[in-house]
């Protein structure tokens, strides 16, 4: 280790090409920096954030964005990579396509950041990744469960496990909650890639629970009024719904199926993953039934501190989105270290920099708050707890809890 003032000013120099402005991370609607590490810039290593920070995917992407921020104070606190600090730069994806493009080629293009954290949505990864991909800047996704997203290149990773290894053990969770269940009906959002993803999922364990389907209803993230579906499907009298969809429509639809009178269990798919799903369905969410890759109760000292951390900041537990933050941006950490040691990345040009980087993320092993994980060669997570909480809400609808099932 060269862990002096000396070695940080030369690794600042030799950085300076990859600065950012110091208003990046404290600034969510920042769009464009300079990235020439001009006088009274507080730089360090740029990493991108292209997360949603407005639109209805906020609800998703502000806890990826907050789990970041920890990570980057936690690892900047113990001496960033070997000296130099690491900065964050935020970029806001907003909802959809465009918006993640935009975002992609900002970071890639003018901030210069050596690795992109995001996007929120797989159907936003679709449509961006690519653009890394060429540019050849590493991404690691943070909650993208769709099938296909590491496969979409060389340089996407992710930390969210998949739809496939997640999902069936909240079905299994219902089953143990009662045993009687038969008629199963299933909602996903078509115009969602994730969602189109989790409900094959879903509907595959149904039949190899030998369950019987009674109907497949769609419906749209941007639908509020789901009175037709929901309907359709109460007549036909199923014991358990399961709900592919994000937290703004799924939420609702949770909320109109218990309006119209459903009172068998509900299974919500990854995009219920969020505390601020009770806004949306206040009371009505209580009892709802969610698999999640992330347990805030995980006893190993990095999740103790992120889970105080983020306790202490926010005053509820962590969910799993900010966990998976956290874990993306220590990923980045710990390769940025390797890849250090062997050849002074300051002397590095940017695009070595962010292939080796690339390499070095793909072949190591981290200790997270999400536990043990490393990489399959495609990029996809490998990590072995995973979890089934179950939705508490207090009658009057204000505060709600995700209560493991043991
Ligand atoms: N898990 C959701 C997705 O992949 C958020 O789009």
């Amino acid at each position: 280790m060269k862990n002096s003032t000396a070695r940080t000013s030369v690794l600042l120099a030799g950085l300076t090409l990859l600065m950012t402005a110091c208003t990046q991370s404290n600034n969510p609607t920042a769009t464009n920096t300079s990235t020439t590490g001009t006088a009274g810039v507080s730089g360090g290593i740029p990493i991108g954030i292209a997360l949603a920070q407005t639109s209805n995917v906020a609800l998703l992407g502000q806890e990826g964005i907050q789990g970041a921020k920890i990570a980057e104070k936690y690892f900047n606190d113990k001496g960033g990579v070997d000296g130099t600090p690491i900065k964050l730069v935020v970029q806001d994806t907003g909802g959809d396509e465009a918006g993640t493009i935009n975002a992609f080629n900002i970071l890639i293009n003018q901030n210069k950041v050596v690795g992109i954290v995001g996007p929120t949505l797989s159907q936003q990864a679709f449509s961006a990744n690519p653009i890394a991909e060429r540019a050849k800047v590493p991404v690691i996704a943070a909650s993208n469960t769709a099938k296909g997203i590491p496969e979409i290149g060389d340089y996407i990773a992710r930390v969210s496990a998949p739809v496939s290894i997640v999902a069936p053990n909240s079905i299994k969770a219902a089953l143990k909650l009662n045993p009687k269940i038969k008629r199963v009906a299933v909602f996903y959002a078509q115009n969602d890639a994730f969602s189109k993803s989790e409900t094959e999922i879903f509907q595959q364990v149904v039949k190899d629970q030998k369950l019987d389907l009674v109907t497949v209803q769609r419906f749209q993230t941007s639908d509020t009024d789901f009175q037709a579906q929901a309907t359709n499907a109460i007549n036909l009298k199923p014991d358990l719904i399961i709900i592919s969809g994000l937290a703004a429509d799924g939420g609702n639809l949770v909320r109109q199926l218990r309006e119209l009178g459903y009172q068998g269990i509900i299974v919500g798919g990854n995009g219920f993953n969020t505390s601020n799903i009770f806004a949306v369905c206040q009371a009505r969410c209580n009892g709802v039934l969610v698999a999640q890759a992330y347990s805030p109760e995980h006893p190993n000292e990095i999740n103790k501190t992120f889970r105080s951390t983020y306790l202490e900041q926010f005053k509820k537990e962590p969910p799993q989105f900010s966990a998976q933050g956290f874990t993306a941006v220590q990923v980045f950490v710990e390769a940025l270290k390797e890849v250090d040691k062997k050849s002074d990345i300051a002397k590095m040009p940017l695009e070595q920099l962010r292939t080796e980087l690339n390499k070095q993320l793909l072949v190591g092993k981290y200790d997270t708050p999400l536990g043990q994980i490393s990489f399959t060669p495609v990029g996809d997570v490998v990590q072995s707890q995973f979890y089934v909480a179950q939705l508490k809400v207090d009658p009057d609808g204000k505060n709600g809890k995700f209560v493991s099932l043991k």
